[in-house]
């Protein structure tokens, strides 16, 4: 590498120090300095393309102009206020417009958070308290956040979930669908949806339905491996859910605002949630978590049952209004769209060529680049995405993995073409640089990731 890193160097040696490395997933040695639209400086001046949008958090890039004016507009007027105590315009003004673009024809209420965690943490309360139930099912390889409840929910990674128990009780986890590594081998062709037979016989033998609350699914896998379910998939377990008065939850923490090529993950799926889980990309950075959902659902707890000092932060407030503005006033939505399909069609073309690429997979701009020893076998080659992602983070570009082995593709919506090909011409050059055995085995030592 001829770049100089000596000062994001010295800022990871004083992370060590005193940081908490429980909090820690590092991929490369970035300190970030700046950021413009889909780049990134570092704390040496060295420059990146952006193809993570701080894990989606992202979708209207760095420093929006009216994103930045807003919040400093704001920032002068007054910082926070207790919100359950008192009322404000920028609320008001935001609430309505998330209710009005959420999926569901009928009525809703909305609560804000501060994090995705909390969010989750919420509807399980929320889901509890409606149906007088405590189960709640989710999937396998599902992260939903690190709060007890979010813990509780999330089933990726047993380092989360070691030391701290007890975790939530009955939260049961089932298989997410994942056609590419279909457990029953099928084919689309001769598909049976055999895996909703977990569900089904779960149902059967050991988990009462009139005893679940709640099914909490992300409409795309996200660090599962940026899964896509089968409709088929999706239309059956809502008509399960309907069937047996469960709540049909969806957490589009990571795919909402756009992301998905349309405002949220689910509507790719014409399915109305009885409860959307919202955060990340819903402030452009700024923390910010929503729960919205059926209005007598909302309203089956009495306060002060989900209140936080920090929650509704007028300028999360006025950040996430700028934020609905941008993705409109720049058709993110439509953006999210083709060039999605432009990056796929790109990693399919790089897929005939290297064996090492077993799917590629995704929607809008959320896309997962599945590597593998073998195609046929399907095995998951994880030393090959820390060392990929290494190089391109060594060669200009911010791409990380999930899932031990799937390149995580989901840049800031603003990114143009050039930048994606830039990237993807890196990245495919840090394929190749792999495949000649030219990245050394020390990368694994630094690159860990999820
Ligand atoms: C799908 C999903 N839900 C919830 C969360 C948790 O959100 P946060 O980290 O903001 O608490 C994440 C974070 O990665 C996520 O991807």
């Amino acid at each position: 590498m001829n770049k100089n890193i000596d000062k994001c160097k010295s800022i990871v040696e004083k992370d060590k120090e005193i940081y908490a490395q429980a909090g820690k997933l590092p991929y490369f040695p970035l300190a970030v300095k700046k950021g413009q639209g889909a780049i990134i400086e570092d704390a040496d001046g060295n420059q990146y393309i952006d193809m993570l949008a701080s894990a989606a958090m992202l979708n209207t890039g760095h420093c929006h102009p009216k994103i930045v004016e807003a919040i400093t507009n704001q920032a002068k007027d007054f910082v926070h206020y207790i919100y359950p105590y008192v009322y404000h315009e920028p609320l008001v003004e935001l609430a309505k417009q998330i209710i009005d673009i959420t999926p569901g024809n009928f009525e809703k209420r909305i609560i804000f958070g501060l994090t995705g965690s909390d969010a989750n943490d919420g509807m399980i309360k929320f889901a509890r308290a409606y149906t007088g139930r405590s189960k709640i099912i989710s999937f396998i390889g599902s992260y939903h956040g690190s709060t007890y409840g979010a813990i509780s929910l999330s089933a990726l990674n047993l380092n989360m979930r070691r030391k701290i128990g007890p975790l939530l009780p009955e939260i049961h986890h089932i298989h997410y669908p994942d056609c590419y590594r279909c457990r029953f081998e099928k084919k689309e062709c001769n598909c049976n949806l055999e895996c909703i037979n977990e569900l089904e016989n779960a149902f059967k033998y050991y988990l009462a339905p009139e005893e679940v609350a709640a099914i909490l699914i992300e409409p795309i896998a996200g660090d599962a491996g940026f899964i896509v379910p089968p409709k088929k998939y999706m239309d059956k377990l809502y008509s399960i859910c309907k069937e047996n008065g469960i709540l049909f939850v969806v957490d589009e923490v990571q795919q909402g605002f756009g992301r998905t090529g349309e405002w949220f993950g689910i509507d790719n799926f014409n399915i109305e949630p009885d409860m959307v889980v919202l955060g990340k990309s819903i402030a452009s950075g700024m923390p910010m978590s929503a729960i919205v959902a059926r209005k007598e659902i909302m309203e089956s707890l009495d306060a002060p049952a989900h209140t936080f000092t920090g929650t509704a932060n007028p300028i999360s407030c006025k950040a996430a209004i700028a934020t609905l503005q941008v993705i409109r006033e720049e058709k993110l939505i439509e953006r999210s769209k083709t060039l999605g399909e432009y990056m796929k069609s790109r990693f399919r073309e790089m897929q005939k060529k290297y064996e090492i690429i077993g799917d590629v997979r995704g929607v809008g701009m959320t896309i997962g680049v599945d590597l593998v020893k073998d195609r046929t076998t399907k095995e998951r080659d994880a030393n090959a995405a820390a060392k990929i992602c290494y190089s391109a983070w060594e060669n200009g570009v911010l791409v990380t993995f999930v899932s031990s082995n799937v390149l995580r593709i989901q840049p800031p919506l603003v990114i143009n073409k050039e930048q994606i090909d830039i990237s993807l011409d890196i990245i495919e050059e840090a394929i190749k640089s792999y495949l000649n055995n030219e990245i050394s085995d020390e990368v694994l030592e630094i690159s860990k990731g999820w």
